[in-house]
C-alpha cells in the first residue's frame, strides 16, 4: 500500500441524508449559515485542500442540491452521486466505489452537515494521516454535551477500538465525552473489503461507516485519531436550534478576527450577523443591527450602521457611512455618505463622494464623484456623471411595460434635475443641462439646456372662493 506525503487524496462528502430533525422541505445541507448553505461553506473548506477531487453524495431532494452545486461549482473538480434509498453512511460511501477504479490512495470523507469546518482542519488531519501512515485516522472532538453523536471507544492502550453510536450505546458508554465528528481519513483500497462488509444490525437498521473503525482494529490495521483543537468547528447540524448555535459560533469567530487582528469596532457582538469572509479595515464602527453576509469588503474609517444588510459582493472605500441601508452586490468609493433608509440593489457602481440619501433606492447605475442623490428617488439603469444632483422626487422610468424592457438613462456632469421630475427612458440629459422641477421629460436634453415639461402655472389674480 502507498501511503507516502505524495500520494494522492479525493474527498467525500456524504450529503444525500433526509435530515428529519430540521422538519424542512428543503434539503439539511441547503439550510444556510451566516448567507452561505451548510454545504457550500464545506465545499470551501475542501477548495483550501486542492486536492485532485470532490466526490459528492447526493439523495434526498437530490435535485435541489445538484442545482445549487452546479450553479455554485466548487474550485475543485467534483461528480454527483445518487444514493437511494439512503441506507446510512457506510451505504453512501459504498456508491463512489463504482467510479474509484483503480485508485490508490486517501479517501478524505466527511459528512456534509458540519459548516464551520476549516481548510486548516482538514489538512492537519491529513498530515496527520500520513505522517502516522495509518489506514484509518478519526477526527474527534472532546466536548461537554455528547448529544446524540457516536461515541469513541479506546483500548488499554487508548487506541481508538470503535465507535458506538449514541442509539446504541451502553449505559457506561453514554458518559464517555469524547465524540466521533465523522471526519475521516481512509486509506484506499486498504479499507474496500471492510465498506463492502459492513452490516445494518443496529437500532437504526442503517449501514454505518462507523463499522469500519472496529473493523480496522479487529483486523490490526493502523488506526489514529486527531482530536480537534476546537469541537465547535466540527459540529454537525441536525436540528434548527443547531443551525443557529453555528451561526453564533461563525459569528462569534469573525467578531473576534475582525476585533482582535483588523482593529475594527463591533459595538454589539449580539446584534450583529457578520460571516467569515468579510474583510473590514482598521477603525471601521459596525453599529448594532448590522447583518453582513457574502464577499464584502469594507474599507477603513467607515461606519456601518446601525440596522444595515450588506450581501453578496460588496465593496465599499474608506471613510464611507452606510446607515440603515440595505446594499447588494455593489462597489461604493471613498467618502460616501449613504442612507438612512437607501436601497442599493445589485450592479451599482458608486464613485467617490457620492451621497445617496433617505428613501432612495439604485439599481445596476452607475454614479460619478461628488453627486447627490439626496432623497425620494429611483434611479435604475442609469449612468449619472459627476457633480451632479438629482433633486428630491426625482424617477427614472426604466420600464417600457410594454416592450417589457429595461431601457438606459445617461446625465452628465454638472446636470441638475428639479424636485418631482420623471426622466422616461431611454434618455440623456446633457453636461450642465437642467431638467425643472415637475418635468416628465420624454426627449433627450441637449448639454446646458433647460427642460421644461410641466403644465403652466396661470394665477387668477383677485380670486375668491365662491361662497355657498
Ligand atoms: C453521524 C455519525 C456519528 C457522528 C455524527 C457527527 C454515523 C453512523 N454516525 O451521525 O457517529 O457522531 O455524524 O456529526 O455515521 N448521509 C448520507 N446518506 C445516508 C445517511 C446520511 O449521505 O444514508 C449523510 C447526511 O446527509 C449527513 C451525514 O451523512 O451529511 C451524517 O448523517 P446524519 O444522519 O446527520 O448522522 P448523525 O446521526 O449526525
Ligand atoms: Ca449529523
Amino acid at each position: 500500500m502507498t501511503n507516502s506525503p505524495t500520494s494522492k487524496t479525493r474527498v467525500v462528502l456524504l450529503a444525500a441524508g433526509h435530515g428529519k430533525r430540521m422538519k424542512s422541505s428543503k434539503p439539511k445541507v441547503l439550510h444556510e449559515v451566516l448567507g452561505r448553505p451548510i454545504l457550500g461553506r464545506i465545499l470551501q473548506a475542501v477548495d483550501a485542500l486542492r486536492i485532485e477531487h470532490v466526490y459528492i453524495i447526493i439523495g434526498h431532494e437530490a435535485g435541489q442540491v445538484k442545482e445549487y452545486v452546479e450553479s455554485n461549482p466548487p474550485a475543485t473538480t467534483f461528480s454527483l452521486h445518487r444514493q437511494s434509498p439512503q441506507l446510512g453512511t457506510g451505504h453512501a460511501l459504498q456508491q463512489v466505489v463504482p467510479d474509484l477504479g483503480d485508485f490508490h490512495g486517501t479517501l478524505l470523507v466527511s459528512v456534509a452537515d458540519a459548516p464551520l469546518l476549516s481548510g486548516a482542519t482538514l489538512s492537519n488531519l491529513l498530515s496527520n494521516h500520513r505522517q502516522q501512515q495509518s489506514v484509518v485516522t478519526l477526527l474527534t472532538a472532546d466536548v461537554e454535551d455528547a448529544k446524540n453523536y457516536g461515541r469513541i471507544v479506546r483500548d488499554e492502550k487508548q487506541q481508538v477500538s470503535a465507535i458506538v453510536e449514541d442509539k446504541d450505546c451502553t449505559a457506561v458508554q453514554k458518559t464517555i465525552r469524547e465524540i466521533n465528528t465523522a471526519i475521516y481519513c481512509f486509506e484506499w483500497p486498504a479499507i474496500a473489503d471492510g465498506l463492502k462488509a459492513l452490516k445494518n444490525e443496529n437500532v437504526q437498521k442503517e449501514y454505518y461507516l462507523t463499522d469500519i473503525v472496529g473493523w480496522a482494529y479487529e483486523g490490526k490495521m493502523k488506526t489514529g485519531a486527531v482530536i480537534a483543537h476546537d469541537w465547535r468547528e466540527t459540529a454537525g447540524i441536525n436540528s434548527r436550534i443547531e443551525l443557529s448555535e453555528a451561526s453564533k459560533s461563525l459569528r462569534d469567530i469573525a467578531v473576534r478576527r475582525l476585533s482582535l487582528d483588523c482593529g475594527v469596532t463591533v459595538v454589539d457582538p449580539e446584534s450583529t450577523w457578520i460571516g467569515p469572509d468579510a474583510k473590514i479595515g482598521q477603525d471601521t464602527t459596525i453599529l448594532p443591527g448590522c447583518v453582513l453576509f457574502g464577499d464584502l469588503e469594507i474599507g477603513s474609517h467607515c461606519t456601518i450602521g446601525p440596522n444595515t444588510f450588506i450581501n453578496g459582493r460588496v465593496t465599499v472605500g474608506d471613510r464611507t457611512s452606510i446607515i440603515q441601508s440595505n446594499v447588494s452586490n455593489s462597489i461604493i468609493g471613498n467618502d460616501c455618505r449613504i442612507g438612512p433608509f437607501a436601497h442599493l440593489r445589485d450592479n451599482n457602481n458608486i464613485s467617490n463622494n457620492v451621497r445617496i440619501g433617505n428613501f432612495v433606492e439604485i439599481k445596476q447605475s452607475a454614479i460619478a464623484e461628488k453627486t447627490n442623490v439626496s432623497h425620494l428617488s429611483y434611479v435604475g439603469d442609469a449612468n449619472i456623471g459627476s457633480r451632479s444632483n438629482i433633486g428630491a422626487g426625482t424617477i427614472i422610468a426604466n420600464y417600457d411595460h410594454t416592450t417589457k424592457r429595461k431601457a438606459r438613462t445617461v446625465i452628465g456632469d454638472n446636470a441638475s434635475t428639479g424636485s418631482n421630475s420623471v426622466l422616461v427612458a431611454p434618455i440623456m440629459i446633457g453636461d450642465g443641462a437642467v431638467v425643472a422641477a415637475g418635468t416628465v421629460a420624454t426627449k433627450n436634453v441637449p448639454a446646458g439646456a433647460l427642460a421644461v415639461g410641466r403644465v403652466r402655472q396661470e394665477n387668477k389674480e383677485g380670486w375668491n372662493r365662491p361662497k355657498d
